[in-house]
Formats: C-alpha cells, structure tokens, sequence
C-alpha cells in the first residue's frame, strides 16, 4: 500500500519536474533567440539596444530591449523565476525519492565502489553544493574574466565531476548526480546571480538612479552558462533509461565527455542560426558533421566498454533449465515477480516478472541484453550474481531458451 503510493508520489513529481522544465527551457530558448535576433533602430530611444518583431497566435508583437533599463519602471512587469525553481525542486525531490531512498538499488554499485549507503547519500547531497561554489568561485576568478578561458575550465571541471561520481557510485547514480549537478548550478545561477542583479537594477531605477550596466552583465553571462548546459542536462536524465549510456564501467564517463562536446556545438549552431537572421552571417552548417564526430565517438565507446558476452564454447555441456531457473530465483525473482519482495517495489519493474518458466523464455533477449551483454541487472549488483552465472544464462539463451 505505502508502495504503491510512493510509486504515485514519484510519478506526479517526475510529471511535474518534466512541466516546469519545458516552461524553464522553453522561455530560455525563446530568450536567446529573441536576443540574438534583435535589431537595431536608431528611430527608437537610445536607451533601446534593439528592437524585435514576431508574429505568433494570430497577432504580431513588437518587442524592444532595453539596456541597461528604462527611464522608468513599467507598471507591471514579469519575472522568469519560478519555472527554474520548480524545476530544481521537483528534479530534487525526484532524486531523492528514486536515489536517496533506494541508494543501495540505484545509487550504489558495490562492484565500483563498496561504500556504505549512509555516508553515500550525503556525499551524494553535498557534492551538488559543493559542486555550485566551485563553478561560482571559476567564474568570479581570473578564469571568468574570458569566455573561451572559462568554457574550457568549465568543461575540464564538468568531466572531472563526471569522472569523479562514476568512480564512486553506480553508472547509472553517476549520470543522475551529475545532471543533477549540472541542474544545480543553472537553478543556483538564476536564484543567487540572475535575479538578485535584476532586483537591484529595478531598486535603483524605483530610486531614480541609473543602474550599473555590470549586474546586467553577469547576468547575462550566467544565462548563456545556462543556455549552453541545457542540452547535456536533459541527455543525462534520458540516458538513465538507456544501459548502454552509463553500463560501461570504463568509459562511461568518457561518452558523457563527449555528448557535452556534441552538444554544446549543437546549441551554438543555434545561436549562430538565430542570429544569422539579421546580421546577415550565415549559421555555421560545420557544426552539425562536427557536432556528430564526438557521438560517433560516444558510440564506439559504448561498445567498446560492454563487457565481452560471456557464453560457453560449442563443447561446452548443455545447460538445463533447471540451472538457469535456480540463477533466476536466487539473483532476480526478489524484485522481477508479481508481488516483489524487495523492500520499495510495489510491483515488478518495467512490468519484467520472471515468476513461470514461459515468462524467464519469453523474455529471454531482454535477460541477455541486461544481465549477459551488459552487466546493469541485477541493479548494482545487489544480489551478487556471479561471471560464471550471467555465462550460464548466456549458454542457455544462444543455444535457444529451451524449457527442459
Ligand atoms: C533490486 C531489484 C532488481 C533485481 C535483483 C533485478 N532487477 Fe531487473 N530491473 C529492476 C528495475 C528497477 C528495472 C527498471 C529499470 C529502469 O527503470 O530503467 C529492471 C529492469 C529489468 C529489465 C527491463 C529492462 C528494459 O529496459 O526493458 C530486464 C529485462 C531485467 N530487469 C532483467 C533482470 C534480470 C535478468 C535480473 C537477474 C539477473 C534482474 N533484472 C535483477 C530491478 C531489479
């Protein structure tokens, strides 16, 4: 009961963490390309850096930038915060019922690192702070006086955290933390730079003094940080749903390296593209073949690190049902049966129950891709099974699931 209420729980928060998301990253996008795009008209007052114009839902729209600000405050005026907070919140939230609370089922894996749940957690949470003061202090100091300077930096940081967390918790915890991380800092950037900079500017125009052009700055420094992190952050929440992202102990963290290259050539094509309209350039069509080299890359890692499918020789005995029956009672039936027994299972995941001979043969092809090609079930390894086990299981499948 309680179970089965958690898993509700966990899925309104994931819907909602999903919502709030698309509102956050949608006007971001919108932002950038609105501000790539504006133009300047010297018939407008000066304080008007450009000028943009839009049609959309039946009507077009005038919209006109000012910088540093107006000469007065507007009567109303809207603020783009609560989608970056809610997303953050939600995306926590979500960490913690799905990782925090199950840190021996999704965050740990004994076989990289056997570290005990009650300190893994926290170190877990910490790291996410942690992580935040590191990229404030990079970007405050001499770093951060250059953008290609601190691009590089940042990267460097990213894959060092990267390497870091897939050393320490399981492939798939590892890929979590750090989108959680990445999230961290784009929510943390809204929150402790962007906005504070934006309400001083509005506290000196309420005062009648002409705000400093450097709060702006920062600002919009921070929004192209984020703008940039954007594309990675979502590639690491779907890759948690795809074993071969994070299953290959040894590069795993390498084919997260190289989907941060790809992606950030990706974004900056669409920044060249939105602002190709009126200056004239042309966006920058090489990014795309360049942007597909480090996925190529990505991919033969990932096939590279799988471990070899281990199944017996041609002369090697038979194996018996009876064997494979007795691997997947003792290493999977706890948490693959209608009714799991593993503590916080309601019921079996992704629907796979192994709990009759037709089902473990039906679904054989799914045995071998999780447990024998690749070692992400059992998860973590919680149930210890063996080399010489997930090898039976292979022998069994490639020789044709035969049930006697
Ligand atoms: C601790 C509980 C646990 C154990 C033990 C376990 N699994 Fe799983 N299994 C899961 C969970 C949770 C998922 C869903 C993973 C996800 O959401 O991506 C899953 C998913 C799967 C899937 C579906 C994967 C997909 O993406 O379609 C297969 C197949 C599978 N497990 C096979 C096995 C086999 C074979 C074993 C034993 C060798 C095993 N599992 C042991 C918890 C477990």
């Amino acid at each position: 009961m309680i179970d089965t209420l958690l898993e509700w729980i966990s899925l309104l928060v994931r819907w909602t963490h999903v919502i709030a998301g698309i509102a956050w990253i949608g006007s971001s996008f919108y932002f950038i390309a609105l501000d790539a795009g504006l133009q300047p008209n010297p018939r407008l007052d000066h304080r008007v850096k450009g000028e943009a114009w839009q049609v959309h839902g039946g009507g077009f729209y005038q919209i006109q930038k000012f910088t540093v600000a107006p000469e007065f405050m507007p009567e109303h005026l809207t603020w783009f915060k609560w989608e970056a907070y809610g997303t953050w919140f939600f995306g926590f939230a979500l960490l913690v019922l799905v990782y925090y609370l199950n840190p021996t089922v999704y965050l740990i894996d004994t076989s990289v690192m056997n570290i005990d749940p009650a300190d893994a957690v926290p170190a877990a949470a910490a790291s996410l702070v942690i992580g935040w003061f590191v990229y404030d202090l990079l970007c405050r100091s001499w770093f951060g006086r250059e953008t290609a300077r601190l691009a590089i930096s940042g990267f460097v940081l990213l894959c060092a955290a990267a390497y870091a967390y897939t050393h320490v918790f399981s492939g798939r915890g590892a890929f979590i933390q750090v989108g959680a991380l990445v999230g961290t800092i784009m929510a943390a950037n809204v929150l402790v730079i962007i906005i504070p900079g934006q309400r001083k500017t509005v506290a000196a125009l309420l005062k009648g003094q002409e705000p400093n052009p450097v709060w702006g700055q920062i600002a919009k420094q921070r929004s192209i940080h984020n703008n940039y992190l954007t594309l990675p952050v979502v590639f690491t929440m779907l890759s948690n749903h795809y074993a071969f992202t994070y299953a290959s102990p040894r590069y795993n963290w390498l084919i997260l390296a190289c989907i941060f290259i790809a992606s950030f050539l990706v974004r900056h094509w669409f920044n060249t593209l939105h602002a190709a309209g009126h200056t004239g350039a042309k966006p920058e069509w090489r990014l795309w073949p360049a942007a597909a080299v480090p996925v190529l890359c990505a991919i033969g890692l990932g096939i590279l690190g799988q471990p070899a499918a281990s199944v017996a020789d041609a002369g090697a005995p038979p194996v018996t049902f009876a064997d494979v029956r007795q691997i997947v009672d003792q290493r999977c039936h706890v948490c693959h049966a209608a009714k799991p027994k593993f503590p916080g299972f309601a019921e079996a995941p992704k629907g796979v129950m192994f709990d009759t001979p037709a089902q473990i043969k039906r679904q054989s092809p799914q045995i071998m891709a999780q447990a024998v090609k690749t070692h992400t079930m059992p998860l973590g390894n919680i149930t210890e099974i063996t080399d010489a086990e997930r090898s039976t299981l292979g022998t069994w499948i490639v020789s044709g699931s035969k049930l006697n």
